[in-house]
């Protein structure tokens, strides 16, 4: 078990004297931070910001296009690679470096506020901060191992595993066929068109959304759970 710590606790136990509250753990916190690279304004229900990012390029096509150009992820890529992965050609192009192996973790509330990010404490606070750099330490991951990079395909994965996974833990919301959540498109469609995004999901759980992090299993389950979802329907 990883060094744990219980700042997330302070509030509750100044608020309700006697509540004993249990130390949360390394891996909350880093799924917390991977939702919030993924979409921070929902994971900590802040307003979505109204004006474009200052530092999104340009010549990007998501400036000010819904608070895209603000989540993490629009300019360093679902694989943590920025341009020399995912991103490195077509609509999310940015130019900008992957987070891959970086070693800035221990600075990342600087790094909110620098040239580069511009996130003021109304949007992303000193807990946020904590959360992103545990992301960033252990949530960042090389996916080429685990990810075809030219079929999208999961490498050494099973999808009859996947289906028994998917069936026990994840119908009662997405429906057998992936395709009950009727706001989000069709779970065999994003996963056959960006099955880093969707392990990206899986592991971390969605934004604000009642979703759980499978962060704590093996990665085998949720890289099971991406076959299968490929062989739901598209449409
Ligand atoms: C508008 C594009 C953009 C967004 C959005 C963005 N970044 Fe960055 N980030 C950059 C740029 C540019 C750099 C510098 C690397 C480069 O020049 O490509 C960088 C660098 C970094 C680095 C490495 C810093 C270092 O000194 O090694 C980290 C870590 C990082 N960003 C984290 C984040 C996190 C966390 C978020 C979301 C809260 C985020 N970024 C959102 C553009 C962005
Ligand atoms: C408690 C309900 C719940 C459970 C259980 C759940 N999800 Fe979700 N999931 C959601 C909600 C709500 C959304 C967001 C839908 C939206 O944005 O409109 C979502 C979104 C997603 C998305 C992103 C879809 C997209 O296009 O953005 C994926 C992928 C996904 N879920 C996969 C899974 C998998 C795989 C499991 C099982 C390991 C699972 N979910 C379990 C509620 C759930």
């Amino acid at each position: 078990m990883m060094k744990r710590f219980h700042l997330a606790c302070l509030g509750v136990l100044l608020t309700l004297p006697g509540f004993a509250c249990a130390d949360s753990s390394i891996e909350y916190s880093t799924s917390r931070g991977g939702r919030l690279y993924d979409k921070w304004f929902k994971e900590a229900d802040r307003p979505s910001p109204k004006a474009a990012n200052p530092a999104y390029p340009d010549t990007g096509k998501y400036k000010g296009k819904k608070a895209s150009d603000w989540r993490c992820k629009e300019c360093h890529g679902w694989d943590y690679k920025g341009r020399d992965g995912i991103y490195a050609k077509g609509k999310h192009f940015t130019g900008v470096a992957g987070v891959l192996g970086s070693d800035a973790a221990d600075h990342m509330q600087r790094i909110l506020r620098d040239a580069n990010h511009g996130y003021g404490e109304a949007m992303l606070d000193e807990h946020d901060a904590r959360d992103l750099a545990n992301f960033l330490r252990h949530g960042v991951i090389d996916m080429a191992p685990y990810i075809d990079s030219t079929s999208g395909d999961p490498v050494d994965a099973d999808a009859a595993r996947g289906q028994v996974y998917y069936e026990t833990v994840c119908a009662n919301c997405h429906g057998l066929d992936g395709k009950a959540e009727d706001t989000a498109p069709p779970l065999g469609k994003v996963a056959r068109s960006n099955p880093w995004e969707v392990l990206h999901k899986i592991v971390n759980g969605q934004p604000g959304a009642e979703m759980p992090s499978m962060r704590a299993f093996d990665m085998q389950v949720s890289l099971d759970l991406v076959k299968y979802l490929r062989t739901l329907p598209a449409e």
